[in-house]
Formats: structure tokens, sequence, C-alpha cells
């Protein structure tokens, strides 16, 4: 997930113009033949020019040969650190997607168009190549990176583990982790009124998600495991995401020679000690009598027990190593994703004062001094779940995810893409796409009010189809708790100094952390 995508070997194949087609999507027609592939850059490496011989699947009929054709098109390099502002500009050139270029001959399309999104969503191509090679050895084959029938096996074992009467318990502890990171920023606050939030933040995300689904009580705010755990999945991000730009990083065998292969190991052996302290103690909890009857009398187990009470259509356990995976895949998915969510939340309302105003106006009528916020509150705060809405479709915390195709595809506009080629679903370009979101970079909650319409795939924070976020109501439940309990507490402002700079990572960071000016409100 996240961005994690690059390319496959480039066979774009060309049909009718359509809707997407004022700008020829950076396709372009230009001759028949068959030939071997070619690829010649020119002067400005931003827009290489590749020529390739191509399949035109379009006009292929039931007994027609497949057609071939060759192709020129500029493609995008983007350059590290500058993907997401160069998304923007080519959003309003390419309406609907454009080929990237990352070194030799990888080369992807990434979508940004609601019915584009739609398609390849509502398939089942594998998440396959780029980053999700880079990150197996770290979450194993869980939930997020299974396919096929294991995956479905898998999705619906843990489902019941995102069931209401889960989820609704869950809210005092999130609550508990929001006032323990509150309390903290207080204290920080008699010193130093400005405050980097990101950790703070992924510290408290990861104590929740500690609680909820693993059972694991504990200060882990203040917990120094909790922090190299912390650390570690930071370096992975960011290693993860040059290893898949550098041509030089792809083989394991010539990436663990270097000085950065040999940094991805160490963090992963941290992360990896992290998880299994979580499973050890469960497996020891649960050999006490006491323990494992309320476990049996529970009406619904959370997800470390599903887990470890699972029986597979086989009949048999979990593994140890699957067992591990999931723990690995929703440890990280669980607690990074709903940090940059809150983070960036935040730092949306503090740039917007007036909004985050009205948010707060509409909490302090609903929860008072929210000492004790619950389940059915989260439903009552239609303003203040608008702005979460407008901060996700700006800064949505997964800014993209990759699919190979696992069969030839046709868009609506009568493009096609054949088999093997990789796909990457920029959420962040589809957000802030100008002819699906009128003036994109302005922060409108009025976007998400009831009565506002929108292409179904025109929203994607979660993903969509059925590979769609198993968290998204935890997640979403996470998000308010921590909106609302830091509204009640502080007023937020921008630091003028230090604006973040939104960067790609398997979630949505910011290069230069994300500073607020807070202030205690009486
Ligand atoms: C704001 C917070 C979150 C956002 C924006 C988010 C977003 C996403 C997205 C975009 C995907 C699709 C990934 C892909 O196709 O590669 C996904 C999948 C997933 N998410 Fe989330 N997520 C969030 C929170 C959570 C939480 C809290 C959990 C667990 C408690 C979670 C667990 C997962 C898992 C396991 C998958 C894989 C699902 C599957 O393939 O069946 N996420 N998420």
């Amino acid at each position: 997930m996240g961005c994690l995508t690059d390319g496959g070997h480039s066979r774009v194949g060309k049909g009718r113009e359509g809707s997407c087609s004022g700008s020829t999507n950076g396709l372009e027609s230009v001759g028949q033949g068959r030939s071997v592939p070619t690829l010649a850059s020119s002067s400005n490496s931003s827009k290489l020019l590749i020529t390739a011989n191509m399949q035109n699947y379009r006009h292929r009929g039931p007994n027609e040969e497949p057609r071939l054709y060759w192709f020129v098109f500029p493609l995008v390099q983007f350059q590290t650190g500058q993907e997401l502002q160069v998304f923007q500009k080519w959003t309003e050139k390419y309406p609907c997607a454009c080929p990237r270029w990352l070194w030799g001959s990888r080369v992807s399309l990434v979508v940004y168009d609601p019915d584009y999104m739609k398609m390849i969503l509502g398939r089942s191509d594998p998440k396959a190549g780029g980053s999700y090679t880079f990150i197996t050895p770290w979450i194993g084959y869980g939930l997020l990176l299974l396919h096929g029938e294991t995956w479905f096996q898998h999705r619906r074992m843990l489902t019941p583990a995102f069931h209401y009467d889960i989820l609704k318990p869950y809210v005092r502890l999130m609550a508990d982790s929001v006032q323990v990171m509150l309390d903290k920023w207080e204290e920080l606050l008699t010193q130093n009124s400005h405050l980097e939030i990101f950790e703070h933040v992924s510290l408290m995300t990861l104590d929740t998600i500690m609680k909820c689904a693993f059972s694991y009580q504990g200060n882990h705010q203040a917990d120094r495991n909790s922090q190299a755990y912390i650390q570690a999945i930071r370096d992975m991000n960011n290693l993860v995401f040059a290893r898949v730009r550098n041509v030089f990083y792809q083989k394991d065998i010539f990436y663990g020679l270097t000085s950065e292969g040999r940094r991805n190991h160490k963090a992963r052996q941290i992360a990896h000690q992290h998880t299994d302290r979580v499973i050890k103690l469960r497996k020891a909890q649960l050999q006490d009598e006491g323990e494992l009857e309320k476990v049996r009398n529970k009406r619904h187990l959370d997800f470390l027990d599903i887990l470890l009470f699972a029986k597979m259509e086989n009949g048999k356990g979990l593994s140890d190593k699957d067992l591990r995976a999931e723990v690995d895949t929703f440890m990280f998915e669980g607690h990074d994703t709903t940090a940059s969510g809150i983070s960036w939340i935040l730092y949306a309302l503090a740039t917007h004062p007036e909004h985050q105003q009205r948010c707060r106006e509409e909490i302090q009528s609903l929860l008072g001094d929210g000492a004790s916020i619950t389940w059915e509150h989260l439903d009552q705060m239609p303003y203040t779940t608008m702005c979460i809405k407008e901060a996700l479709r700006l800064y949505p915390p997964v800014p993209g995810v990759g699919r190979e195709l696992s069969k030839p595809i046709t868009f609506p506009d009568g493009r096609s893409l054949p088999k093997g080629f990789l796909v990457s679903l920029s959420f962040y370009a589809l957000h802030h796409n100008p002819n699906v979101w009128p003036n994109p970079e302005v922060f409108d909650p009025s976007r998400f009010a009831p009565d506002a319409s929108r292409h179904s795939h025109a929203f994607l924070p979660f993903s969509g189809g059925s590979r769609n976020c198993i968290g998204k109501h935890f997640a979403m439940n996470e998000l308010k708790v921590a909106v609302a309990l830091t509204l009640l507490r502080f007023e937020l402002a921008p630091d003028p100094f230090k604006i973040p700079v939104p960067t790609p990572r398997i979630v949505l960071m910011s290069k230069n952390g994300i500073h607020l000016h807070l202030r205690k409100l009486l």
C-alpha cells in the first residue's frame, strides 16, 4: 500500500479518444510495425521519449488478430522529493493518467481518474512489484500482501475483529491514549509553544492499536521499545522508498551489502522484536485458565485472539509465520496510517482557524469538557467529520497503491493496457485532480456536506473494491476522537517558519515534520 508502486515493462495500447483524450494522456500513436522496443532519452531528463512496440487491444474483434502499433509518449521522471508537486502539474495536462519512468525500462501508468480507478479497483489484480516486494520481508504475507483464495480466507477470518460491538469499547481506549498525549503536550508547552507533532501522534496511535487489537496494556507512549519501533518504521518507510527508485538496489544480494541495506535489516529486526514480544506475552497470558475462560466467554474475540484461536478451512491453526505476518501487518497499518491522518488533519485545521473554531464549537456543545467521549458521540459531529474528510482529501494518508494487471484492461474511454503492466493508483493525484475537484488546493469542507454529490471513486482515502481498508471504521473513530479531544484543549496555529512539505512514503509524511503552534485553552 502507500506509494507502493513502480513500473514494469511498458507496453501501452491506445484506443478511441474519450473523456480523457483532450490531451492524449501522454500516449500517441506514431506508426505501425514490429520491432524490438527501444528507449531514447531526450536532453530533458524529466521528459524521456520511449519508442515501443505495442499491442492495441481496443479494436480487436472476436476473430481479429491483435494489431501492432508504434507509440511515442513522454514519460515523467519524478524527481525524488517533488513527486507530489509534479503530479499536480501533470493532472492538469493529462487528466486521467500518465506514464511514469523510474529507471531503465521500469515504467508504470499513474492513474488519477475516477472511472479508471473504478475499473481497476473492481478487478482482482494482485499487488505486485515495487515497494510491495521490498516490504514483504518486514510485514510478510499478511492481509495486505496476500492474494487469491488465501487472502479471501484471511479477510473473512479477520472481518469480525472490526464488528461494531468490538469497536464500541475501543472509543474509551482511544480517548485514554489521546489524553496521555495531550497531557504530555501541556507539559512541553511550559518550555516551548511550538511542537513537532508527528512523532507524538505516532506513539499515541501505536499505544491505541496495541491496547485495542492486541490487548497489550501499559503506557507505550513513554516506553523505549515503542519509541524504537516507531523509529524503525520511519527508517523502513524512507529506505523502501529510496530502494524502489534506485536501479542498483533492486537485487537483495547487492542491496544487503550497502549501508542502506544493513540499516534496513537492523530496522526490520527491531520491528520484529516488538511484534514478537506482543505475541509471546499474549500466548503466555492465555496459559492462565482464568484468562482463557475470559476469552472463551467473549461474544466477539479481538484481533489477536482471533488469530491465536483461528482454525483455517483445513482445520489447522495459523502457522507461526502467518500469525507473525498478520501481527506485523496490523501493527504497522493500524498505527502509521492513522498517525499520518491525524497529524495532517490537525495541520489543516491549524491553517484554517475559522473551520477549526466551528468544529470546536460543535464539539463543545456535544461534549462539554470532553471527559467522556463515547461511541454515540461519534455520529453527532457532522461539521467536524466534513473537515476530517476534506483534510483526508488534501492529505490522503495512503497516497497511492499499485497493481499488476493479471489480464488486459480497456478503460471506459477506449484506451487499453496489456496484461502484466504495472499501474499506480495515485489517490493523492486523484484528490488533487482539478477535473474531479474544482479548486483542488482550497480547503472546503462543504464538498462533504450531506447533500453534496460526487463520483463514487472521487474520494478514496481508504481505497475501494474488495481490497479496501479493513480498518476504515476503526480509523475514522480514532481520527474523530483525536481531533475532538485536541480541539477542546488547544488552539492550533501553523509554524510560519516550518511549513510542512508533503512527501510520499508508504504513508504520507512531511519532509520537515509537522510543526504547530499550540495555545492551551482555559
Ligand atoms: C486513516 C487511516 C487509514 C487509511 C487512510 C488506510 C488506507 C488504506 C488503503 C488505501 C488500503 C488499500 C491498500 C492497498 O490496496 O494496497 C488499506 C488496506 C488495509 N488497511 Fe488501512 N488505512 C487506515 C487505517 C487502518 C487501520 C487502523 C488498520 C488496522 C487496524 C488498517 C488495516 C488495513 C489492512 C489490513 C489493509 C489490507 C486490506 C486487504 O487487502 O484486504 N488500516 N488501508
